[in-house]
C-alpha cells in the first residue's frame, strides 16, 4: 500500500453536466484541502501536545455541514427530475456522511491524527472521485436530458 497522500487538483477534478454541482464540488475540496493542510501542519509540528487543535475541530465541522448540504442539493435534484435510481445516491451519501461523523467523533473523542490524516488523505478522496464520476455523472446527465437547465440554481440551500 502506498502511503503517498492523495491531494486532488482542483483543476482536474471531474466535471459533470449541472454547473452547481460543479460548483460545489470545486467548495468541498477546496475545505478539504484546508483541512489536509492542517493536519499536516500538525503531525509536522514538533510539540504537538502544544498544538491547538481546534482550528482543525472547526474546518471538520465546516466540511461536515457542506457535505450535508451538497448532498440534500443533490437528492432534491433527483427527486426534481425523477431520477430512477435515487435511492441507491442518494443512500450512498447519507452512508457516507455517517462515515465523515463517525470520524469527526473518534476525533473528539480520541485527538488520533492518524485516523484523521488516512480518512482525508486517502479514503475520502478516493470516494470523491469515484462518486462524482458514476453516480453524479450520471444523475447530472439524465436532469439535462430530462430538460433541466445545466446552470439553474441549486433547489436546496
Ligand atoms: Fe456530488
Ligand atoms: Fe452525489
Amino acid at each position: 500500500m502506498t502511503t503517498e497522500k492523495i491531494i486532488l487538483d482542483i483543476n482536474s477534478l471531474p466535471r459533470v453536466d449541472i454547473e452547481f454541482m460543479n460548483n460545489t464540488h470545486f467548495d468541498e475540496l477546496v475545505m478539504v484541502q484546508k483541512l489536509g493542510r492542517l493536519i499536516s501542519t500538525y503531525q509536522k509540528s514538533i510539540a504537538a501536545s502544544k498544538y491547538d487543535t481546534q482550528q482543525i475541530t472547526q474546518e471538520f465541522e465546516n466540511w461536515i455541514e457542506h457535505s450535508h448540504d451538497h448532498f440534500s442539493q443533490e437528492n432534491a435534484l433527483m427527486r426534481e427530475v425523477e431520477f430512477p435510481m435515487y435511492q441507491i445516491h442518494s443512500t450512498e451519501h447519507e452512508r457516507v456522511l455517517a462515515e465523515i461523523q463517525f470520524v469527526y467523533a473518534t476525533w473528539k473523542n480520541t485527538g488520533d491524527i492518524e485516523t484523521l490524516a488516512n480518512y482525508v488523505f486517502f479514503t475520502w478522496p478516493t470516494w470523491f472521485i469515484t462518486h462524482i464520476n458514476t453516480m453524479d455523472l450520471i444523475t447530472a446527465q439524465f436532469a439535462v436530458m430530462n430538460g433541466y437547465s445545466p446552470n439553474s440554481a441549486p433547489l436546496y440551500k
